[in-house]
């Protein structure tokens, strides 16, 4: 029998009547986010415990129908990740990713269990590239391997998805027996993914067309995308496999995703509740929580938002050319096809000021989302009260960065407490630098080449390690020369990767957090064994 999930073929009523028609064919797209697993994937883009805990929830909440959580044999980090997201989901299915080995599948299943809803993903390659160069198998044998682990999977529990990995460069033939095996062996979901990015929407329609067309009990399964954005096709593509037939798109926040990344969750959600005219599915995603996701998942993976992104950059909604003003100003539809509220960009408001109390700065988080805890909440605030005697006017995005900063922070063993710079044209510039290690309070004096390098090398002299620095990137969180600078850094040691952010006016107290940041993470995973990025699947 299909997991509830999988139950609601058919007609079923749209979920916004505003802006779906009482259409009664209208069919619901299972959304799949894979942001914590595929997305988490991209060198330098790892995150903490907390950071994805954060995410699930937030995907949870938004109305996600399938979590990916993680890899549970990648790392006993990822097995806790799982573990724990599973344990707290409310209504999202919680997967796990497995290889066609039996421990990966067993241990998957261990973390998943914990869920309401668990669902095992396991996958093997059958393009006839990987079969040869990275699998050494013939055609026979991975027909053999695909019924032992969709057999012991499904021994373990009812939801069970496989995936042939590169489906769209296996000749049809044989994929058509591929599937026709895993449903046989009880897989619920079958996903054909174009892993390389390589396939046109033409193709990848066609695809699913022959194989629902040509497999035995086909519609015993439900069909799923899953594409990589190589080509910059991956949104269309997944659109074009719905209309040859798949019924769940994987996808990711803000395309996250390995190399190029995969198809867009806040692209794919608002294009098929834009042009619903034409696209006759709902998807369960509440498109008010997109711009609050891009901006966790941006925060958390240290991956920026580029302005230009779609529905979620800084200028998906800014009009800057006289004549494009002068038609918003007459009527928004001129130039806009989605309100900017519908995915939770509010106007910039400034609310919040050096005479707000403690009061007023908790109802302001619980509007911008953030239910913090009692220690949490004394620290944000007495930031904000910092913040808010040096900076003129702050606003929501302020608050939302220094809150951010502060979740980070929460937990680390390693703090920036004072920094003092001597910057300027007299060099050699130097950075005095107290840092709180383990709950003993540390200063150093450095020198350096430019007033970053000498706050870096004090940290280096305080914690001394070999990794190595391969980003440094400065945002500013609103306009204006009191801006928030928000820094990015990524470290590099021994093959792991980590990203850090750090929040503050004084750009030189970001980047010195933003460091730590990445150094503490980059020990955890140095502890847990998390390699930050998956080698070879
Ligand atoms: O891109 C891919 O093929 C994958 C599989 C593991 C589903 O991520
Ligand atoms: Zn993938």
């Amino acid at each position: 029998m299909l997991p509830d999930v999988f139950i609601q073929e058919g007609p079923i009523q749209a979920r916004d009547e505003t802006t779906m028609t009482a259409n009664t064919t209208t069919e619901q797209i299972r959304i799949f986010d894979t942001t914590l697993r595929d997305g988490e994937q991209s060198p330098g883009a790892s995150m903490t415990l907390e950071e994805k805990l954060q995410i699930a929830e937030i995907l949870d909440e938004m109305g996600v129908d399938i979590i990916e959580a993680g890899f549970p044999i990648a790392s006993n980090g990822d097995f806790e990740a799982v573990s724990e997201i599973a344990k707290r989901s409310k209504n999202s299915v919680i997967a796990g990713l497995a290889r066609a080995i039996h421990a990966d599948i067993d241990r998957c299943g261990e973390a998943v269990k914990h869920a309401g809803k668990g669902r095992i993903h396991t996958f093997v390659s059958t393009s006839p590239i990987h079969l040869k160069f990275q699998m050494n198998k013939t055609e026979d044998q991975v027909l053999d391997i695909i019924t032992d682990t969709v057999t012991r999977s499904r021994n373990l529990i009812d939801d069970v998805e496989w995936s042939a990995m590169d489906a769209t460069r296996t000749p049809i033939d044989y994929l058509c027996r591929c599937v026709e095996a895993a449903i046989k062996c009880g897989a619920t979901t079958i996903n054909l993914p174009d892993t390389v990015g390589y396939a046109t929407p033409d193709e990848y329609k066609a695809m699913f067309e022959q194989i629902r067309e040509r497999v035995p009990d086909s519609d015993k399964a439900i069909f799923s995308v899953h594409c990589h954005d190589d080509l910059g096709l991956a949104v269309a593509n997944s659109l074009a496999g719905v209309a040859g037939g798949a019924r769940q798109i994987e996808c990711t926040i803000n395309g996250l995703g390995e190399r190029a990344g995969n198809a867009a969750l806040e692209e794919i959600v608002m294009a098929v509740r834009t042009r619903s005219d034409i696209m006759p599915y709902v998807t369960r995603i509440d498109p008010k929580f997109l711009v609050r996701a891009s901006k966790m998942v941006s925060g958390a993976s240290g991956f920026a938002v580029q302005y230009n992104k779609a529905i979620v950059g800084k200028n998906a909604f800014a009009h800057e050319s006289g004549i494009h003003q002068d038609g918003m100003l007459k009527n928004a539809e001129t130039y806009e096809i989605m309100r900017p509220e519908d995915v939770g960009v509010k106007a910039t408001s400034l609310v919040m000021g050096k005479h707000s109390g403690r009061h007023a700065f908790r109802d302001k988080l619980k509007e911008l989302g953030f239910d913090l805890g009692d220690n949490a909440l004394q620290d944000a605030f007495r930031r904000f009260k910092d913040l808010a005697d040096r900076k003129k006017h702050v606003y929501d995005e302020d608050i939302e960065a220094l809150v951010e900063d502060e979740i980070t922070i929460l937990g680390e063993s390693t703090k920036v407490i004072a920094l003092t710079v001597i910057a300027g044209t007299g060099g050699p510039q130097k950075a005095i630098l107290t840092m709180d290690v383990n709950g003993q309070h540390i200063t150093k004096e450095c020198t350096g080449d430019g007033p970053v390098d000498a706050t870096f090398n004090a940290i280096k002299s305080i914690v001394p390690h070999e990794a190595t620095l391969s980003l440094y990137q400065v945002h500013a969180v609103t306009e204006g020369t009191d801006a928030q600078a928000e820094v990015s850094v990524r470290l590099e040691a021994g093959g792991r990767i980590a990203t850090g952010k750090g929040a503050d006016t004084d750009t030189l107290v970001a980047s010195a957090r933003a460091y730590v940041s990445a150094m503490n993470k980059l020990a955890l995973r140095q502890q847990t064994g998390n390699p930050g990025a998956l080698q070879a699947v």
